[in-house]
């Protein structure tokens, strides 16, 4: 129960979400990031994720947001929209549910869903690139965020730099005047390595640029960019704002109103947008994403705990251990460590490739974020194309999503599947 306005949230509250994310504050029904019913406005995290953009519907009193399987709207003449929606790529009740939860969990003003993350990506930088800019990307950036600036982008003329963001003065010293997107993971995909936010956020502020930070690891229960400066939020609902691993989808959020807009238009304009279905089964995910996120870190750290002791094992590179170089960073910056975890072996790639087929709890598989424990190799999965590039990853290294199973079977299995 959230109190009294639960009980007065009758017919009247219930709403078709509108067509554009940003209604509530058009609406002049107060600050971004409350839910509200009746006299009162409910700002905790998990309130937001249940019930953010996800009012009972009007006409029916359905508890949860109908999947709206439309492509088009009736018109009341023409021009009549009603509540203007007119066509499913530029706008559909459920995807709009979706984008005013991610909102709300960002604490920004505007979300918009995608096909993919990559999807999100994409219309983001062609929002705000154009030929002649440069973009700063972290020194171990997600592998298809690599091949969609090197192999894509820059065919458009943009140049890019690649640069280690632990250290929050490489980023400023590889600023150029054409420098327009400072691009931050963190925690970084596959190391682990952690960007101070604000810190970055103001040297891409001094230089005039964009700061974006791609939140998909750490997913906003954990850590909200927006509140700590960045300019946009890039996420791969795919992972643990899903938290299935059964939808593909993305997300951008932003503070500034203008700037949201400019991205609507180019979703709207490009078109990568996720269906119905595929926005209602993130929703359904996001709803429960804090108690999955608080079991994902406190399965880690008992996963951590017990390979720190092994003797197989070279090195666990996990923000939440005290000797990691950005441990203090992630410390105040995130509200726990997050579930995934990288180590290297001793016995270098050969054991590396022969413990990802030998787990059980642990599927051999790509992807993260899911309720399901996943093992994979970086340098021959994930950032296979990073190869040969000075992205590459170590090739000792198995990277693990740590899921919300029983902690003890999650240690049994890597224990024994390290004794080979
Ligand atoms: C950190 C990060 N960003 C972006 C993406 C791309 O998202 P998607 O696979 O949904 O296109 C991924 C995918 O693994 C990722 O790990």
């Amino acid at each position: 129960m959230i109190g009294s306005p639960t009980a007065s949230r009758g017919a009247g509250c219930g709403v078709i979400p509108p067509a554009r994310a940003t209604a509530r504050t058009e609406s002049g029904n107060g600050e971004i990031g409350g839910h509200y019913c009746g006299p009162m406005k409910f700002d905790g995290f998990e309130t937001l994720a249940i019930h953010a953009g996800q009012e009972p519907d009007a006409g029916t009193g359905s508890v949860v947001v109908p999947i709206y399987q439309t492509s088009t709207y009736a018109q009341d003449g023409v021009g009549g929209l009603r509540q203007g929606y007119e066509y499913s790529r530029t706008g559909n009740p459920t995807r709009a549910a979706l984008e005013e939860c991610l909102a709300a969990l960002e604490s920004g003003t505007r979300g918009l869903a995608f096909a993919s993350g990559m999807a999100a990506e994409d219309t983001l930088l062609r929002t705000v690139l154009s030929p002649g800019d440069h973009i700063i990307i972290p020194g171990d950036a997600y592998g298809g965020t690599f091949r969609l600036v090197s192999k894509v982008v820059e065919r458009w003329g943009v140049r890019w730099d690649a640069v280690d963001q632990s250290d929050p003065e490489a980023v400023r010293a590889a600023v150029r005047p054409e420098t327009r997107v400072v691009w931050t993971e963190t925690p970084t995909n596959p190391l682990l390595n952690i960007t101070d936010i604000e810190a970055v956020a103001q040297i891409a502020h001094d230089a005039g640029a964009l700061h974006v930070v791609d939140n998909t690891f750490a997913s906003p229960y954990l850590q909200q960019p927006l509140t700590l400066g960045a300019d946009v939020v890039v996420h791969s609902t795919t992972k643990y704002l899903g938290g299935h691993s059964d939808v593909v989808g993305g997300a951008l959020v932003v503070s500034d109103a203008e700037l949201g807009e400019r991205l609507a238009f180019h979703q709207n304009t490009m078109g990568a947008i996720p269906g119905p279905f595929d926005s209602w089964l993130t929703l359904r995910g996001a709803k429960t994403l804090g108690v999955r996120m608080d079991r994902h870190s406190a399965n880690a750290e008992r996963v951590v705990a017990a390979l720190e002791d092994h003797p197989a094992v070279r090195k666990v590179f996990y923000p939440g251990l005290e000797g990691h170089p950005g441990h203090k960073t992630a410390e105040r910056q995130m509200r726990s460590f997050g579930g995934m975890v990288s180590f290297a072996l001793r016995d270098g790639e050969k054991a590396a490739l022969a413990l990802c087929e030998r787990t059980e709890v642990f599927t051999l598989g790509e992807s993260l974020g899911g309720v399901e424990s996943l093992i994979e190799h970086p340098g021959r999965m994930t950032h296979a194309s990073t190869a040969g590039s000075t992205l590459e990853v170590p090739a000792d290294l198995v990277r693990i999503s740590v899921g919300i199973e029983s902690a003890d079977d999650l240690v049994a299995d890597l224990l024994r599947a390290l004794e080979g």
